[in-house]
């Protein structure tokens, strides 16, 4: 097996996914896997569904593991869009257990912004740039001269007396049948609300629906430039098996 070819994980609100990726190039090595999260998402159940994603993959080796909430030395911290059950769980240490490898794990959205910063979108960009992952619920990753300021959680901020993620996310799209144009100008007021507290010179938009940029672009007014990311619905594995080769790398190094 080729050692710098790593299983991504992206544990999502609504689908779990999973890819082999070239942790140098940021390419996926095999199709990606998506299996759907089971509710309750309790942990027992998003472990057995990581077990079947690398069986199906017929993967064995160290895991970056993707989390849809605060991640902070492999432990989750909140459950917005995850079973309550998560929190003050170690998923390193319990998903390490069953697959007999180590695993590392990163909040969503910092994987994402991980892999577009690499590869994508903010690829050699300095300064201040905000990814914001528009899915189930708005995850934020934020990055200065291209180093990540972990758990950043800017789609929890209050926008129109409600949690921002609860008034612009897609899935709000969805559910109350907005159009483009309605759903673009909650996304700007979101937008708007962001430059005003963190002033980025850059802003990313990832999650499935930044592929539909051209739909809404025109309703962005922020001074920051948008750019929708490169790597789109897969940034989140990418960035996860990046973030395990970059951390196993640096935990060797350190112990020298
Ligand atoms: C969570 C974040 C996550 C985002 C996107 C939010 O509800 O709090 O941690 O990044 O959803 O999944």
């Amino acid at each position: 097996m080729n050692e710098k070819h790593i299983l991504g994980i992206d544990v999502g609100g609504t689908g779990i996914k999973g890819a082999i990726v070239d942790v140098e190039t940021g390419q996926l090595q095999t199709e990606r896997i998506k299996i759907l999260t089971p509710k309750p998402a309790t942990p027992e159940a998003v472990i057995t569904v990581i077990r079947q994603l690398m069986a199906q993959l017929d993967y064995s080796g160290p895991v970056g593991c993707g989390f849809p909430a605060i991640v902070q030395n492999g432990i989750v911290k909140t459950a917005a869009n995850i079973d309550d059950s998560w929190i003050g769980v170690n998923i390193e240490e319990s998903l390490g257990r069953v697959t007999g490898f180590p695993v590392r794990a990163i909040n969503d959205a910092d994987a994402a912004g991980i892999a577009e910063m690499r590869f994508g979108a903010g690829r050699g960009k300095n300064g201040s740039v905000l990814l914001i992952t528009i899915g189930t619920g708005l995850g934020s990753a934020l990055f200065v001269d291209q180093k990540i300021v972990p758990n950043s959680e800017l789609g929890h901020i209050y926008l129109k007396g409600m949690v921002a993620e609860k008034y612009a996310s897609n899935i709000v799209r969805k559910n109350e049948e907005l159009s483009w144009e309605e759903w673009g100008k909650r996304l700007n007021e979101y937008l708007v609300h962001l430059e005003r507290i963190i002033c980025p010179d850059l802003f990313l938009l990832g999650g499935g629906v930044s592929k539909k940029f051209e739909k809404f672009s025109e309703y962005l007014n922020t001074v920051a430039p948008v750019l929708p990311a490169e790597s789109q619905n897969e940034a989140g594995v990418i960035g996860a098996a990046v973030f395990v080769n970059d951390n196993l790398q640096k935990e060797q190094r350190a112990s020298i």
